[in-house]
């Protein structure tokens, strides 16, 4: 089980879009998922629209138990191979930003619970936290909780500013209290390709990031906001632009599974197709020409918006 947080300190920039796409990607590969939706603005849970739960999150994060989290637990409209650990208006409640470490423990707790004796009969592979824009407790639970940290930001102004706060934030709790974090990436979402701005943006954030930086951007598509609105995958939306984005969310998910093996959750290698790759190297295996699992590079429908050093230069 590998457990990804999917953040930014900034709302409006697509964390839930994000966290979507990349369930929509486990979806489409059979990777069996668990959406957590710690925004009190419960934009993932009315997206995923699961059954009614007389639980939620609220409950699982005061009272970490099995039984509260069985109750907090549906499947999504999507398929019954991702579900929703249910989030609720009531979480803002919970928010406050100085709770004391054994509080922003019990998201983990909970998570344990599940890796180490599943719901069902089949455990899940990948657990998805869609963090609110604030840095207090949930999402500071969020980062006890996860594996992996990814960044999600706009290649508008402020971006660097607003990553670099989720850097710092993902450090600390690194020192702090999950010295198996690790920052996955910086996903740069709604790039206008065209944008003179957008791309001085983007060279902005790889002169502060580096490699970090993901070789791939997801665009600005109408397409996302379609199939939001339809409670669909974007994998299943029809259009060009929905497919060019869900070939990115398949390689960012690819990267995800790839890049945060040295997870407390680990997964045994002979368990996952996808553990090709023996080195630790995340710039490595955020090549795009790399072999990903799953993703039709040749697919027709459309393609990936990769980065280049030509509409972006890389510093050092
Ligand atoms: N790549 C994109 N193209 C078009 N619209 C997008 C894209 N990403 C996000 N949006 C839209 O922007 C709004 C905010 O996105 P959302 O994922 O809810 O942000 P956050 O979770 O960070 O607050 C939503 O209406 C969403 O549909
Ligand atoms: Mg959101």
């Amino acid at each position: 089980m590998h457990t990804v947080a999917v953040l930014s300190l900034k709302g409006g920039v697509g964390k839930t879009t994000v966290a979507l796409g990349i369930a929509s990607a486990a979806l489409r590969r059979g990777t069996r998922t668990l959406v957590v939706d710690l925004d009190p603005q419960g934009n993932a849970t009315s997206s995923l629209d699961p059954p009614y739960t007389d639980a939620t999150l609220v409950h699982v994060l005061e009272d970490p138990r099995r039984s509260v989290l069985e109750r907090a637990i549906a499947p999504s409209i999507w398929s019954d191979n991702v579900d929703v650990l249910v989030g609720s208006e009531d979480l803002e409640q919970l928010n406050e930003p100085g709770a004391d470490a054994r509080r922003l423990e019990n998201l983990s707790r909970a998570l344990d619970e599940l890796h180490q004796k599943p719901l069902r009969d089949t455990p899940y592979e990948l657990v998805i936290l869609d963090c609110p824009p604030s840095l207090g407790r949930l999402t500071k639970s969020a980062l006890v909780a996860a594996d992996s940290a990814l960044i999600v930001t706009e290649p508008t102004m402020y971006a660097v500013a607003g990553a670099q706060r989720a850097l710092e934030a993902i450090e600390k709790i690194r020192e702090d209290n999950n010295p198996g974090l690790r920052a996955i990436g910086v996903l740069v979402n709604k790039l206008r390709v065209r944008s003179y701005e957008h791309q001085f943006r983007i060279a902005e954030l790889r002169d502060s990031f580096g490699s970090l930086v993901m070789p791939t951007a997801i665009t600005d598509r109408l397409a996302v906001q379609q199939a939001q609105g339809a409670c669909s995958p974007i994998h299943e939306w029809h259009s060009p632009g929905a497919q060019e984005i869900a070939l990115t969310f398949n390689m960012v998910l690819a990267k995800i599974l790839r890049s945060s093996r040295a997870g407390r959750h680990r997964i045994k290698s002979d368990e996952d197709p996808l553990d090709t790759d023996n080195s630790d190297n995340t710039e490595d295996t955020a090549n795009p020409e790399a072999p990903v699992n799953g993703v039709d590079r040749e697919d027709p429908a459309g393609e990936v918006y990769e980065l280049r050093p030509t509409n972006a230069p890389q510093s050092g």
